[in-house]
């Protein structure tokens, strides 16, 4: 008799303690269950206009690859034989298409040896560069950037990439 009494003052301590925990449970901040299947993110459209037509984004630290500012809808996939991008950012075309040339760390290999053109560790634009979407940020941030726009990349910074 007695061993039951303990057992169901254990089992009515355990229910309690079960309770007091399930009240204090985490809430999560995607304000889904994690059984609940995730919500398919709306897919929004890139901002930004025709190439010479938009201004370049500050970036917020010197190493950073700046963001593309304008818009890169219908332009041709990056592939072996085609990069659109260089139509008009290439060292041989952009004084003619009146756009940035490729940074200058672009012309230096990954052992630091310079180069003629471009390297193709470069090839990809958009894995380095990203452009944009006017989407509010997630949670308030204050972080505040260090360059202005159109800044140089820091010499250093070029040496090292
Ligand atoms: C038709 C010419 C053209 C094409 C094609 C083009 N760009 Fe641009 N790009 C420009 C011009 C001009 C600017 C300067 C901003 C402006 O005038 O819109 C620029 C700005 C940029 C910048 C900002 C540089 C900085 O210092 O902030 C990046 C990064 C960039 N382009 C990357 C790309 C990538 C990656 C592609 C290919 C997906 C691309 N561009 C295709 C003309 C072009
Ligand atoms: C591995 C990452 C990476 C790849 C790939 C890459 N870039 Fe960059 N890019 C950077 C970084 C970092 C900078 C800033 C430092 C510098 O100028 O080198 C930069 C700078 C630039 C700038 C601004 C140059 C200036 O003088 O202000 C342009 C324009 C640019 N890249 C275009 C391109 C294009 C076009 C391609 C594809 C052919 C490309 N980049 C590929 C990382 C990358």
């Amino acid at each position: 008799m007695k061993t039951q009494i303990k057992l169901s003052m254990a089992v009515l301590a355990a229910c309690f303690s079960f309770s007091a925990f399930a009240a204090d449970a985490p809430k999560s901040m995607r304000g889904a269950d994690v059984a609940t299947p995730d919500a398919v993110a709306s897919e929004k459209a890139y901002v930004g206009s025709r190439p010479g037509t938009t201004k370049p984004v500050a970036r917020t630290f010197s190493t950073q690859p700046p963001v593309i500012p304008h818009s890169i809808e219908n332009f041709s996939d990056i592939n072996l034989e085609e990069n659109a991008c260089m139509d008009c950012h290439s060292a041989a075309n952009f004084k003619k298409k009146n756009a940035p040339k490729i940074g200058d760390s672009h012309f230096v290999n990954r052992d630091g040896q310079k180069l003629d053109e471009a390297s193709a560790a470069r090839h990809n634009c958009v894995q380095c560069h990203v452009p944009q979407v006017d989407a509010p940020p997630l949670v308030e941030s204050t972080f505040q950037g260090d360059q202005k726009p159109g800044a140089a990349p820091a010499k250093k910074a070029i040496k090292k990439n």
